[in-house]
């Protein structure tokens, strides 16, 4: 795709990461109550992979959350779309995202999530990109570490867009510039 700058991070790598993540998460949740939740949009390919690497019985459901909307840049504003309709009540609780970027829509969503009862409440991201924090959140499942570039890919967007493509690419800073 003309847009993209290059690749970052390979199909290959992001297997690899996927099936050490599942096997971790399969060891410390048996026997538990495991509720996973999806982040929309830009969680749905990382959880597709992971959940089919999981190999104890779980729960999952969805939420749809926005901050960015079609920018580049975060609001601040965390948006819910769509909330889960699992009861998290009594169970532990898994929440799957793509990327960790300023922490505002993760650390919303734990103190959200938190309110209603969970045993426990963890965190699961593909990629984390630490130099963009403003809020500190803890993320029991850590993926890849990003430099601070503006990345497409492998779920992530811009203006909705690129998500489709299989690896995690940079985007041309010329796309998002103009
Ligand atoms: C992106 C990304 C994460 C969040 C991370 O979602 O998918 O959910 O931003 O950024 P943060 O740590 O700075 O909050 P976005 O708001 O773009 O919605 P989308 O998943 O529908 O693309
Ligand atoms: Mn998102
Ligand atoms: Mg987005």
């Amino acid at each position: 795709m003309g847009a993209i700058e290059r690749v970052l991070i390979t199909k290959e790598e992001l297997n690899k990461q996927v099936k050490e993540m599942a096997s971790r998460i399969s060891k410390d949740y048996e026997g538990k109550e495991l509720v996973i939740i999806g982040v929309l949009k830009g969680g749905f390919i990382f959880l597709a992979d992971l959940a089919r690497e999981i190999t104890i019985p779980v729960d999952l459901d969805f939420m749809s959350v926005s901050s960015y909307g079609n920018s580049s840049k975060s609001s601040g504003v965390v948006k819910i779309i769509k909330d889960v309709d699992t009861n998290i009540d009594g169970k532990h609780v898994l929440i799957v995202e793509d990327i960790v970027d300023t922490g505002l829509t993760l650390n919303h969503l734990v103190e959200l999530l938190k309110t209603r009862g969970p045993l426990s409440v963890k965190i699961c991201a593909a990629l984390d990109k630490p130099s963009r924090r403003k809020v500190d959140v803890q993320v029991d499942y850590k993926g890849i570490e990003i430099p601070d570039e503006f990345v497409v890919g492998y779920g992530l967007d811009y203006c909705g867009k690129y998500r489709n493509i299989p690896e995690v690419c940079i985007l041309k800073k010329d796309v998002y510039l103009k």
